[in-house]
């Protein structure tokens, strides 16, 4: 057997750059764990003059994908580099180049995921991306591993590290009476130069990157192919300081979450959206760039994974865990991936809970009419305030259908023109 795996890095950043950096510190604990030694034979990236984080030795430096992942003495690609394309392309071709594939993006296992598995399975290779989802948290490994003996019922979790911080960062400005619209541009920004963020980071503060982990996630702890696009998603880029503001008045936190659960009849329900919850919750000490999973099983009950959810040493342990496990069980199971099943998904509009409202009207006539359908409907109000921008009242509701209540706000919103804050409460 083979004294060395041979390696491809598609991409020298962020995680590439971790991951350059793990294989060296690190070379004599992954020999002492496989047996072999970890070569880099490429490592592949747009432009050969830019600065690098590490040092990479030139001949091994290139522009070249297709060398790279063609190169017979290549036994494992790396794909670190992002996007869809030409991320996917390079991975499916590697595949049928006959290597293994590790890879850290989400975009491409949430879209292409089914694909590529099933060919890596026909290819008799293995393709992982643990780091794909939550950073450092090892949470695919153990859903397919020590936690697989268990029906999990509930997944919760901030997979997000750059909204986790930027609504962090916004909780310190309202505690400290500053701007939070400013802390919220320099929290992204300060996201940006530390890594955390996407090279687009929209991606992060509309809630993509949280819904391609999602999907990956649901798939993977529920056994069944989650499309992305039946996951609900909305960002944080509507949220203000007011929503901090009143998050720590009514003693919860504020957070992007990832919900999935099994409803009654069998469908899978996922989403992300801002969510209050409670202090008691576990996932509330969450708090700046770490992630957290909390997940309910009916064998272990309920779990948390606490962690470094992006940046390039904590998701670089990620994709070294991965190789590892290449190095070590390079042939995958003789079986299709369970997690590919197709199943019935159930849209948001199926679920009731509760809501969090905050109304902002030019004068009180305007907002009777919302106070009125509200107290109907048996919500809690909160006593209204004078603003500059004119009159502010929260309101707390009781558990209501989703797809009835959210209609009835739009009704309230066209007739009254009152403007209406919604956050669901966990
Ligand atoms: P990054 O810092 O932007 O690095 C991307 C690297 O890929 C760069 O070295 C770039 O080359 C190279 N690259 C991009 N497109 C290329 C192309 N078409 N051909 C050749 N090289 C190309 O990104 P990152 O933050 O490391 O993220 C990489 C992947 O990991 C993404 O899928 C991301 O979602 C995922 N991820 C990131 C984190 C994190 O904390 N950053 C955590 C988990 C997962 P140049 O350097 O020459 O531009
Ligand atoms: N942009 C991602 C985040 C990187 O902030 O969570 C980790 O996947």
């Amino acid at each position: 057997m083979s004294k060395t795996l041979r390696l491809a890095i598609l991409g020298a950043g962020t995680v590439g750059g971790g991951v350059l950096t793990l294989l060296r510190e690190n070379a004599d604990l992954l020999y002492a764990q496989t047996g072999k030694q970890f070569v880099v034979r490429h490592v592949v990236v747009r432009d050969l003059s830019k600065p690098r984080a590490v040092s990479i030795a030139p001949q091994v430096l290139t522009t070249d994908a297709q060398r790279a992942i063609s190169d017979p003495r290549v036994d494992v690609v790396l794909e670190l580099m992002g996007g869809l394309e030409p991320a996917r392309t390079l991975i499916r071709e590697a595949l049928l180049h006959g290597k293994h594939v590790i890879t850290a993006n989400k975009l491409v296992i949430a879209v292409a995921g089914d694909e590529l598995i099933r060919l890596a399975q026909k290819q008799r290779v293995r393709l992982l991306y643990e780091a794909s989802v939550a950073g450092s948290l090892p949470i695919l490994t153990a859903l397919q591993g020590a936690l697989g003996g268990n029906r999990i019922t509930r997944i919760v979790g901030i997979v997000n590290s750059t909204t986790n911080f930027i609504l962090r960062e916004m909780e310190h400005a309202v505690e400290a009476g500053e701007p939070a619209e400013d802390a919220y541009a320099n929290a992204l920004r300060k996201a940006q130069e530390l890594g955390y963020a996407e090279a687009d980071p929209t991606s992060d503060v509309e809630g993509y990157d949280a819904q391609y982990k999602t999907a990956i996630l649901a798939r993977l702890a529920f056994l069944q192919y989650v499309p992305v696009e039946s996951v609900y998603r909305e960002g944080i880029t509507h949220l203000s300081g007011r929503d901090l503001l009143w998050a720590t008045r009514l003693q919860m936190g504020l957070k992007l979450l990832s919900i999935t659960e099994r409803l009654p009849d069998g469908r899978l329900c996922a989403r992300v959206h801002p969510t209050l919850l409670p202090r008691e919750h576990p996932l509330y000490a969450v708090r700046g760039a770490f992630s957290g999973i909390w997940l309910q099983g009916n064998g272990f009950q309920e779990m948390l994974f606490h962690g470094f959810g992006a940046g390039a040493r904590a998701t670089a342990s990620a994709v070294v865990g991965d190789l590892i496990e290449v190095a070590r069980h390079p042939r995958p199971l003789r079986f299709e991936d369970p997690s590919l099943r197709a199943g019935e998904t159930a849209p948001l509009e199926t679920l009731s809970m509760r809501y969090y409202l905050r109304l902002t009207a030019s004068d009180e006539t305007a907002l009777r009419l919302v106070r009125e359908t509200l107290h109907a409907l048996g919500a809690e109000l909160h006593p209204a305030e004078s603003l500059a921008n004119g009159i502010e009242q929260v309101a707390l509701t009781p558990m209501l259908n989703e797809g009835e209540f959210q209609a009835r706000l739009t009704a309230l919103r066209q007739q009254t023109g009152v403007q209406i804050q919604v956050i669901r409460v966990l």
